[in-house]
C-alpha cells in the first residue's frame, strides 16, 4: 500500500517536471507560438498587451536566453529550446515588453 502511493506521487512529479523539460518547438514555430505554448501561463500580458517590464541592462536577448536556458528557483528551464529559437523568443519578448529607464 505504502508503495503503491509512493509510486504514484513519484510519476505525478515526474509527469508535472516534464512539462517544460519535454517542451520542444517544431521548425514552423515562431516567437510568438512559443510564447503562448510555453510562456505564457506563467508570464501573461497585461492590458497594455505587455509581457515583462526589463531594466536596460537585462533588455536583450543574451539575458533572456539565459533565463530559458537555466530557468531559476520558480521558473523552469527550457532544455529543447535552442539557441535561435531562443532568440526568435526573446526577440518578441523584447517587441511585447517595457523598458524601465
Ligand atoms: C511555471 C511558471 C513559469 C513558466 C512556465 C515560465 N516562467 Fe519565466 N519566470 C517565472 C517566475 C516565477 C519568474 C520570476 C521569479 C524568478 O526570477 O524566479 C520568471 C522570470 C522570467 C524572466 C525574468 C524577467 C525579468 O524581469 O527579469 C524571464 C526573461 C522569463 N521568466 C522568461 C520566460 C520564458 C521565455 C518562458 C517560456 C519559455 C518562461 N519564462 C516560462 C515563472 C515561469
Amino acid at each position: 500500500m505504502k508503495i503503491t502511493s509512493l509510486l504514484t506521487v513519484s510519476v505525478v512529479l515526474l509527469s508535472l517536471n516534464a512539462c517544460s523539460k519535454d517542451y520542444s518547438p517544431s521548425e514552423k514555430d515562431t516567437g510568438e507560438s512559443m510564447y503562448q505554448t510555453a510562456c505564457a501561463n506563467c508570464h501573461k500580458k497585461d492590458e497594455k498587451g505587455l509581457i515583462f517590464t526589463f531594466t536596460k541592462e537585462n533588455a536583450n536577448t543574451a539575458y533572456i536566453k539565459k533565463r530559458i536556458a537555466e530557468g531559476s528557483m520558480k521558473m523552469p528551464k527550457f532544455p529543447n529550446i535552442n539557441a535561435q529559437q531562443a532568440e526568435e523568443l526573446g526577440a518578441y519578448l523584447l517587441e511585447n515588453s517595457a523598458i524601465n529607464n
